[in-house]
C-alpha cells in the first residue's frame, strides 16, 4: 500500500473509533423540570430557545418588552410540553427592571437553574455616526442589564449549582486559539458594528473574569459564553441585507447549540462550528486579513 493510502486508512480507523466510543454529553432529560429564566424570548434566537426548552419539559420564565408577543410564545410553549411557563414584560434599558424580573422568576419557579442572557437593544448596522448617547443606551441594554440580572440571580444559581448562559457574537469576541501547545489571542472585529461590538466585548471581559472568580471561590455556577456567526433572525437579515456577503445559519439550530452548551456546562460555544477554525485562520494568517474581511462588506464612499 502506498504511504498516502496508509495515512488515509489510519485516519479512517481513528475517526471510526472516535465515532464508536464518543458519547454525547448532552442528555435532554437533564432539562426536564429545569427552571429557566430566558431574556429576549419574544423573537429570533430567544423565541427558538423557548420552544426547545419547552420540548425538553423545562419550567420557564420568558421576558422581553412586547407583552402580546410573549403571550403567543408562552401559548406555543405550553403546546410543546413546557412543565410551567410564565412571562414578564420588561424593558432592560430601565436599570430597575433586571432585579424585578429575577425576583418574579424566583417567586414563580421557586429558584433558578439557568439564567439565559440573550436580549439586545435595537442595533444599527451602519458606519459610526458619532451618536454617543445611543452607545450609552445600548451599553445599558446589552451590558449593564446582563450584569444586574446576573448579580440578582447568583445566589439562587449557586444554591442550585446552576448555569449562566451568555449570548455573544463573533463580531466582538476576543478568543484564545490553541494550536498544538501554543495559545494565540485573536479577535475578529467587523465594520458597521461599533457600539454593538463594544457591548459584546464588555460582556466577554466581565463574564470571563467572573468565571475565574467563581472557580477561585469554589462557587459551583458555570458560565457559558456563546459565540455566534450571522443567524437568520428577522432583525439580523433586515440589518445586513445588501450590506454583507455572508450566508446566515438557521436560528433553531443556533438556539439548540446554546442550550446544549449551557446544559453541558462548557465555557464556550461556537455556532456554526467552523467559526473556531475561522478564528485559527485569522490568527495564523495576519497579513491582509482585514482587507479580505472588508471585501465581504458593501460600502461605496459618498
Ligand atoms: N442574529 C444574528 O445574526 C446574531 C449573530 C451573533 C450574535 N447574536 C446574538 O444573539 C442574541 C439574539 O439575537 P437575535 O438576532 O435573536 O435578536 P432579535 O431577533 O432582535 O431579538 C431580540 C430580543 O430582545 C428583545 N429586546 C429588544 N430590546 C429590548 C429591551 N430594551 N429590553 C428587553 N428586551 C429587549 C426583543 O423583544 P422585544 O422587542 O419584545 O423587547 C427580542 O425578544 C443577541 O444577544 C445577539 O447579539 C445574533
Amino acid at each position: 500500500m502506498k504511504a498516502i493510502g496508509r495515512v488515509l486508512c489510519a485516519t479512517g480507523i481513528v475517526a471510526g473509533l472516535i465515532a464508536f466510543f464518543w458519547k454525547d454529553p448532552f442528555t435532554p432529560e437533564s432539562l426536564s423540570g429545569a427552571r429557566v429564566l430566558l431574556t429576549g424570548a419574544s423573537a429570533g434566537i430567544g423565541e427558538q430557545m423557548a420552544y426547545h426548552y419547552a420540548r425538553f419539559g423545562a419550567e420557564i420564565v420568558l421576558t422581553a418588552r412586547r407583552e402580546a408577543v410573549l403571550q403567543k410564545v408562552m401559548e406555543k410553549c405550553l403546546t410543546l410540553g413546557a412543565k410551567k411557563i410564565f412571562y414578564i414584560p420588561a424593558d432592560m434599558s430601565s436599570p430597575s427592571e433586571p432585579e424585578k424580573v429575577v425576583q418574579f422568576a424566583v417567586q414563580k419557579l421557586g429558584g433558578l437553574d439557568y439564567l439565559v442572557l440573550n436580549h439586545i437593544g435595537m442595533t444599527h448596522f451602519q458606519m459610526w455616526t458619532g451618536d454617543v448617547e445611543y452607545t450609552r443606551w445600548l451599553m445599558q441594554v446589552n451590558f449593564f442589564s446582563y450584569v444586574a440580572l446576573t448579580t440578582a440571580a447568583l445566589p439562587t444559581l449557586e444554591k442550585n449549582r446552576g448555569s449562566l448562559v451568555v449570548v455573544s457574537s463573533l463580531t466582538a469576541s476576543f478568543l484564545v486559539v490553541s494550536i498544538l501547545s501554543f495559545s494565540f489571542p485573536g479577535k475578529i472585529p467587523t465594520p458597521f458594528t461599533t457600539s454593538y461590538s463594544a457591548t459584546k466585548f464588555a460582556l466577554d471581559g466581565f463574564f470571563s473574569s467572573l468565571r475565574h472568580e467563581l472557580i477561585m471561590q469554589k462557587r459551583n455556577v458555570s458560565i457559558t459564553l456563546c459565540i455566534l456567526g450571522l443567524i437568520d433572525t428577522d432583525t439580523a437579515l433586515q440589518n445586513t441585507r445588501g450590506k454583507v456577503h455572508i450566508s446566515a445559519s438557521p436560528a433553531p439550530e443556533a438556539a439548540l447549540a446554546i442550550i446544549r452548551g449551557g446544559a453541558t456546562r462548557v465555557q464556550e460555544v461556537f455556532y456554526p462550528w467552523w467559526l473556531q477554525q475561522l478564528c485559527c485562520l485569522w490568527v495564523l494568517f495576519p497579513s491582509n486579513r482585514g482587507q479580505v474581511l472588508r471585501s465581504y462588506y458593501n460600502y461605496s464612499s459618498p
